[in-house]
C-alpha cells in the first residue's frame, strides 16, 4: 500500500443558498479544490462524491454522471458514495483507498447536499434512521438524539447547561469562519430559551438545514511535493458500522461505531488521543459533541459534560474541538460535512486558518457519523 497525501481542499459557503443549484455547488467546490492543488481537471483519475439524498432533496439520482458532465470532466470515472451524514467521510476513505492501492493516482473526494429546496426536510433526513422501527413510528432525528441526551443526563448527571455549552463554543468559533452558515455568538441562556425542538434539545442545540459542497484532492505521498509545499499526510483512515436502531443498542449513551473506528485509527497511526492537536467532531446535536469526546477517548465515559464546562474543548483548551464552528454553526449539508471537516483540518495543519488558527497544530482528526451512529468514519492527518 502507498502512503497518501492531500494536496488541495475547498469548501463553498454553507447556508441557505437560493441562488445556487445542486450542480453549481459541487462544480464550485471541485474547481476550487483543483485550483488549490495546482492541477488541471483532466489530471484527475477518478472522483468520489459523498451525497446522502439528492433524490429526496432535489429529485435527482444518477448524480455521479451529472457531476462529471456538468464539471466538464467526462469521461473521468465518478462514483457516488452514500452513508447518510457520513457520506463525505466515506467518499474521502474511498479516495484514499483508491490511491493507496495504486489503482488511481490523482483523485478528488468531494461531498454535496442541497437541502433547502424542499418545504420540509425532516422526512428525508429521517430515512437515515431505521425506517420500520423508528421513522414509521414518528421519531425524527432531533427526537432520537433527545433520547440519547436524556439518558446521558440520567446516567451521568450531565446538565442542560453543559449541553448548551457545546453550541456556545461552536458559535464562538464560527465567528472567525467566513464560510460558516451561522457566524454569530450565542449564550447558554439563549440556547436554553430558544424554541423547543425535542425535549431537552432546543433550536440552538441543533445543526441547521444547509446547502453546500466541499472537496479534497489526494495523490501518492511521494508525489505530493510536486504540487504543493504544504502537503498533509493521511496517517489513518478507519470506518466502522454500528446498530442503526437505538432500541437495539447495548447503551444509547455510547456510539459504538465511533469507538471502533477511532480505536482502529489510533492503531493505524500508532497514536493515542494525547497525540491529537485538534479534532473536527460530528456534533449534529449538542449531545453528540459531548458523546464524541467521550467515545473518541479524550475523556472518560460520563465526563464529557464537566470537560466542556471547564473549557477543555475551546480553541485554547487541552483538545480544541471544531475550530470551524462544527456542524452546529458552520452548517451541515449532510454529504458535504465529512469533506468540509477534512478541509478544515488541512487549513489548520497548513497554518492557513486565519483568526481561528490553532497554534502549533501538527496532527488533526476528523470524526463523521451517519444517522445516530450506524456508520462512523475517523481520519487522522499530519502536516
Ligand atoms: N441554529 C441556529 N439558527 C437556526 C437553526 C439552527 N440550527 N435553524 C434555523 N435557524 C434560524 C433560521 O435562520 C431562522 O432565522 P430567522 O428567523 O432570523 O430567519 C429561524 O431560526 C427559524 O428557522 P426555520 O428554518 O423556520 O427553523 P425550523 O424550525 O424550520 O428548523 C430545526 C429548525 C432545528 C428543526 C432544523 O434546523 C432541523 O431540523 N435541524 C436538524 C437537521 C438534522 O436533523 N440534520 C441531520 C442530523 S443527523
Amino acid at each position: 500500500m502507498r502512503d497518501v497525501a492531500i494536496i488541495g481542499v475547498s469548501q463553498t459557503k454553507f447556508g441557505e443558498l437560493w441562488d445556487k443549484s445542486f450542480r453549481d455547488l459541487i462544480a464550485e467546490a471541485g474547481m476550487k479544490a483543483i485550483e488549490d492543488a495546482n492541477i488541471e481537471g483532466d489530471d484527475l483519475d477518478a472522483m468520489y462524491v459523498g451525497n446522502m439524498s439528492a433524490g429526496l432533496f432535489v429529485g435527482q439520482e444518477h448524480i455521479a454522471s451529472l457531476i462529471a458532465d456538468h464539471s466538464g470532466l467526462t469521461p473521468i470515472p465518478c462514483a457516488r458514495v452514500e452513508a447518510a451524514c457520513a457520506s463525505g467521510g466515506l467518499a474521502l476513505r474511498n479516495g484514499i483507498m483508491a490511491v493507496a492501492s495504486g489503482f488511481h493516482d490523482i483523485v478528488i473526494s468531494a461531498g454535496v447536499e442541497k437541502m433547502t429546496d424542499v418545504v420540509d426536510p425532516t422526512p428525508a433526513i429521517a430515512t437515515a434512521s431505521d425506517q420500520e422501527w423508528e421513522a414509521q413510528q414518528g421519531v425524527t432525528f432531533p427526537s432520537l438524539y433527545a433520547m440519547m441526551a436524556r439518558r446521558h443526563m440520567k446516567e451521568y448527571g450531565t446538565t442542560r447547561e453543559q449541553l448548551a455549552m457545546v453550541s456556545v463554543i461552536n458559535h464562538e468559533n464560527a465567528v472567525n469562519n467566513p464560510l460558516a452558515q451561522f457566524p454569530m455568538e450565542i449564550t447558554v441562556d439563549k440556547v436554553l430559551n430558544s424554541s423547543m425542538v425535542a425535549d431537552p434539545l432546543t433550536l440552538l442545540d441543533c445543526s441547521p438545514v444547509s446547502d453546500g459542497a466541499a472537496g479534497v484532492i489526494l495523490c501518492p505521498a511521494e508525489d505530493a511535493k510536486k504540487y504543493t509545499d504544504t502537503p498533509v499526510y493521511i496517517k489513518a483512515s478507519a470506518q466502522a458500522s454500528g446498530t442503526i436502531a437505538l432500541h437495539d443498542r447495548r447503551d444509547i449513551t455510547t456510539i459504538d461505531s465511533t469507538i471502533h473506528a477511532s480505536r482502529k485509527a489510533y492503531e493505524m497511526a500508532g497514536m493515542t488521543p494525547k497525540d491529537i492537536d485538534l479534532v473536527e467532531v460530528h456534533d449534529c446535536f449538542s449531545i453528540n459533541g459531548l458523546l464524541a469526546i467521550e467515545d473518541l477517548g479524550f475523556v472518560e465515559k460520563g465526563q464529557g459534560g464537566p470537560a466542556i464546562e471547564d473549557g477543555m474543548t475551546r480553541r485554547d483548551g487541552e483538545i480544541p474541538v471544531n475550530p470551524s464552528g462544527g456542524l452546529k454553526a458552520r452548517g451541515h449539508p449532510l454529504g458535504a460535512t465529512g469533506i468540509a471537516q477534512a478541509a478544515e483540518i488541512v487549513w489548520q495543519l497548513r497554518g492557513e486558518a486565519g483568526k481561528r488558527q490553532i497554534d502549533g497544530a501538527e496532527i488533526g482528526m476528523t470524526h463523521n457519523i451517519g444517522g445516530t451512529g450506524g456508520t462512523a468514519a475517523v481520519h487522522i492527518m499530519s502536516r
